[in-house]
């Protein structure tokens, strides 16, 4: 790990530093060589996101049958001055993978003197750019962005403001990327980071008619396969690997008894890729797990999050409870 510290050099942004925790060694050619020889081809979903992958995810949001973007943010602008009068005055918000900022612009607006806002993200060109509009916009709050990988631990930058509440932000449903064993430990870590009396506002998916979920996953302009395939393209580009993207294909069920959308990417026959001197056997059918996304009951939830030491407040939800917003306190 490289603990440096890099200030941006246009005077009216001197005041912005990064606390760059960004991993130095790539391991993307090890794990996926490591995950392609397992019996279940596994790749973790983190790589989908190179610069094509983020761009088709953006494209995922705005499709008609991903209702979880729209519906978090019209949860969000419904409630959000409850969400931040739970929050209270004098906080650091402290916000987990800081994609894109529409919805932490839609918090910072509602809070009551936010004391410093912490944007947590592992891609460090986007983490700058985010952050150096941000503390140009909220020029009152200290804007103190961290550039690392959240589920490793993550030390938090002090702020010269007193604080009164650290509040993790983690929107978007990403804990439902993670198997609910991570999830807890995930939340663990959480807890520590917000500490005693801190709070944890949480977008998550909820249970619901498998059709919609099927929808969500397998739109119609094949864009979420495309998002899929991309990893493919992205082993080809910087791996050096032969896979035709023709002979694989897209495949995401919901599998209700874990309550998990799972993404796969297909062989349709037999076949061997090279990678480096790796050879890849296909056996026709045979798939390669990318992603899972876990759906919860407000219940499952709650009893999950209470296992990692964390009370669930509130749940906002929207008319058809698609998805929730929750307001979460660290337990004394
Ligand atoms: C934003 C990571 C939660 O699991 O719904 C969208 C990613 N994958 N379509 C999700 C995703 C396929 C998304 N997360």
């Amino acid at each position: 790990m490289k603990h440096s510290q890099a200030t941006l050099s246009s005077t009216n942004l001197a005041r912005l530093r990064i606390h760059d925790l960004t991993p130095t060694v790539d391991h993307f050619r090890e794990e996926v060589i490591a995950g392609l020889q397992q019996p279940q081809k596994t790749l973790p979903s983190k790589f989908l996101y190179d610069k094509r992958g983020s761009e088709l995810f953006d494209h995922i949001c705005e499709l008609p049958e991903y209702y979880p973007t729209r519906t978090e943010l019209s949860v969000m602008r419904l409630h959000v001055d409850e969400m931040a009068a739970f929050i209270g005055e004098q906080s650091m918000i402290i916000e987990y993978g800081s994609g894109s900022s529409v919805k932490s612009r839609l918090l910072l607006n509602a809070l009551q003197n936010p004391a410093a806002y912490v944007p947590v993200d592992i891609s460090r060109d986007y983490l700058l750019k985010i952050a150096a509009t941000l503390a140009e916009d909220y020029p009152n709050m200290e804007i103190l962005p961290v550039c690392a990988d959240y589920t490793a631990h993550l030390e938090v930058p002090e702020a010269h403001t007193p604080i009164d509440r650290r509040c993790v932000y983690f929107p978007g449903s990403t804990l439902g990327n993670y198997h609910p064993n991570e999830a807890a430990q995930l939340l663990q870590e959480i807890a520590l980071v917000a500490g005693p009396g801190g709070g944890l506002l949480l977008g998550l998916d909820l249970k619901k008619d498998p059709q919609i979920l099927h929808r969500a996953y397998n739109d119609q302009r094949g864009i979420t396969a495309a998002f899929n395939l991309n990893l493919l393209t992205r082993i080809n580009r910087e791996l050096g690997a032969n896979f035709n993207l023709d002979h694989f294909h897209h495949y995401a069920p919901y599998n209700p008894h874990y309550g998990r959308v799972e993404m796969h990417i297909a062989s349709l026959g037999c076949q061997q890729i090279h990678l480096g001197e790796h050879e890849i056997p296909f056996q026709v059918g045979e798939t390669i797990w990318t992603e899972c996304s876990y759906k919860y009951t407000v219940d499952e939830f709650t009893a999950l999050a209470a296992s990692a030491g964390l009370i669930v407040e509130q749940v906002w939800t929207d008319e058809c409870h698609l998805f929730s917003i929750q307001y979460l306190t660290v337990k004394a």
